[in-house]
């Protein structure tokens, strides 16, 4: 006999769950689905408005839970009623076709949403408990605790001690030069790039080749001790040998921080995270273990999704 847990989904490595939430039975999510426990591919969620996501969207020790997000850029309605938690020292993916509002989620947590003409967000997002929204929430301080790491590394035309440096002293966080020194050193140690800039601190960081800079970024980024890192296709831009060295420091990254990386591919998302969120056309379809959903996903748009047929 397997010593795996009853609920583990088939092909699932034996103690492989590193989600702890109760898992709701796909009955819970109001779908009524058919025999094979799968949703039929026509269903179109926006004619459906009692449908619900399928799959696990609360977890124990959430850092962030969002209930009801709704996102519209003018008229455009492109994040629909989404409501998802993002677990404490947790990778979780976000995955769907082009356009289906995963960069439109992703800056909800960080309000970057409100830098964009247009744009109006609304339903409940809370981190650590406490409305992002609220009156007494400072953005630039939720930036910080929320950090972004975008598709096309974006070093400041800076040093590469400065570019890290930036954030921890906008935010006094370091109380003498030896101290900022330590830590541009321990973020620059963390992110994987000391050893090949040690040498050449005071060179400007777009000088280093597409993956250092995207570990300087990375390195800037939690320079400032943030609690959640947003990566929205951290990866698009590098070559495969840069690609593995950020996913090595992903899961490197997640024993400190929750990592909410947005990825098209479905091979990353299968390596590096915990959970999976599936979206499409604005609605989060589905949520869940990453390897139950991808060894057995409880919607037919996700599983068309996961093995190729549209996206
Ligand atoms: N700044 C914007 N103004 C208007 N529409 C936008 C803007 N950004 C995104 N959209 C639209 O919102 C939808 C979701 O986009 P996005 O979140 O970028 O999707 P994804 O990251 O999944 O590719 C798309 O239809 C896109 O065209
Ligand atoms: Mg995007």
């Amino acid at each position: 006999m397997s010593d795996s847990p009853q609920t583990a989904p088939p092909g699932a490595p034996a103690g492989s769950s590193p989600i702890h939430a109760p898992r709701p039975s796909p009955q819970d999510s109001g779908l009524n689905l058919k025999p094979s426990g799968r949703m039929p591919a026509a269903l179109h969620l926006d004619s459906e408005p009692g449908a619900r996501t399928i799959g696990e969207t609360r977890v124990e020790n959430a850092v962030f839970s969002c209930r009801g997000v709704d996102v519209f850029y003018g008229s455009k309605h492109a994040v629909k009623n989404v409501s998802l938690d993002i677990g404490s020292k947790q990778v979780l993916a976000m995955i769907g076709p082009s356009g289906c509002g995963k960069s439109t989620f992703l800056r909800c947590l960080n309000r970057m949403n409100d830098t964009i003409p247009g744009a109006r967000v609304s339903g409940e997002i809370c981190l650590e408990g406490q409305d992002i929204h609220g009156p007494e929430q400072d953005v630039v301080r939720l930036r910080a605790r929320v950090g972004m790491v975008f598709q096309k590394p974006n070093p400041f035309p800076k040093s590469i001690y400065d570019n890290v440096a930036y954030g921890p002293r906008l935010h006094g966080l370091a109380g003498s030069r030896a101290a900022l020194d330590d830590l541009v050193c321990s973020s620059l140690q963390r992110a994987g790039l000391w050893d090949e800039v040690k040498d050449r601190l005071s060179q400007i960081g777009t000088g280093l080749s597409g993956g250092q800079q995207q570990r300087l970024c990375i390195a800037r980024t939690i320079a400032v001790q943030p609690e959640v890192i947003l990566m929205d296709e951290p990866c698009s831009a590098l070559d495969p040998i840069a690609t593995a060295r950020i996913e090595d420091l992903i899961a490197e990254l997640s024993k400190s921080f929750a990592i909410v990386i947005v990825t098209h591919s479905m091979q990353q998302a299968a390596r590096v995270s915990d959970r999976t969120a599936y979206f499409h056309l604005g609605s989060l379809v589905e949520v869940g273990e990453t390897n139950r959903i991808f060894t057995n996903p409880g919607h037919r748009l996700t599983e068309d999704y996961i093995t190729g047929r549209f996206g």
